[in-house]
């Protein structure tokens, strides 16, 4: 059985308000309302790797309570966030000293590029848990992974959004949809078959994604790109 219920990263989380665990704190009445649950998925590709050394963003800070658990369950690697407000940040500033905060707008591709710039040593795993407008979450996916480090894991949360025509007013395509393309490119050897038969394929064939997209796993609203 892949999932066991084993699930340390909620275990250790007690301390941090943040709606991807089971229960999160309401800030009207101090309430406890039903999370994402998304520790559960986060945990199974996480454990195995806390103790790496590695650089991770996550796009949208809110309470700060997301990249303080990720600060608590990677002891080893930095933490960045984004965020569009920058009173997330003043309001925040205590918990999140020692995180790197940048503030600006997640479909900005210049803040985008000064981003990438003052992390050399590139991202390994990013986090997209913005704004959920469809269009952001296709351009951050293609700024940030095309640029993220070989290994990497992107994640897209809440991806429900691709069926809420309020957060699609001004996409085209919805994220899922984008997505389904990005599964086309896993299988290229459907369109490559006659190369392939004849053992003869070449890099230069392949478009990005298909050199790079390692693997796709969706789950109840939330999808975990690997990057090969
Ligand atoms: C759902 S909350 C983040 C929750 C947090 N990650 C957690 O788990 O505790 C979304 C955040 O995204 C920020 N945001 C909204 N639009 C954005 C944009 N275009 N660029 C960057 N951040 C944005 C909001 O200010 C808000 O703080």
């Amino acid at each position: 059985m892949l999932f066991d219920g084993n699930n340390i990263l909620e275990e250790e989380s007690s301390d941090f308000n943040t709606d991807k665990k089971k229960y999160v704190k309401s800030k009207r009445d101090d309430k406890l309302r039903r999370g994402s649950h998304f520790t559960k998925w986060y945990n199974f590709y996480f454990e195995r790797i806390r103790n790496r050394k590695l650089n991770i963003l996550e796009i949208g800070i809110a309470g700060g309570g997301s990249l303080n658990m990720w600060r608590n369950f990677f002891p080893n690697s930095k933490i960045y966030g984004v965020d569009i407000n920058r009173k997330k940040l003043e309001e925040n500033k205590k918990s999140l000293r020692g995180i790197k905060v940048f503030i600006g707008d997640q479909s900005d591709e210049t803040f985008m590029a000064d981003i990438c710039e003052s992390i050399p040593e590139g991202l390994d795993i990013i986090i997209d848990d913005g704004s959920h407008m469809n269009n952001h979450q296709i351009f951050s996916f293609k700024y940030l992974f095309n640029r993220m480090n070989s290994g990497g894991i992107y994640v897209i949360e809440d991806v429900h959004t691709s069926y809420r025509s309020y957060y699609r007013k001004k996409s085209s395509k919805s994220t899922i949809e984008y997505l389904k393309k990005r599964i086309d490119d896993i299988n290229v050897h459907g369109r490559l078959e006659r190369y392939y038969a004849e053992n003869i394929l070449g890099q230069e064939e392949l478009s990005y994604y298909e050199k790079t997209v390692e693997s796709i796993h969706f789950y109840p609203d939330i999808c975990f790109i690997f990057k090969r």
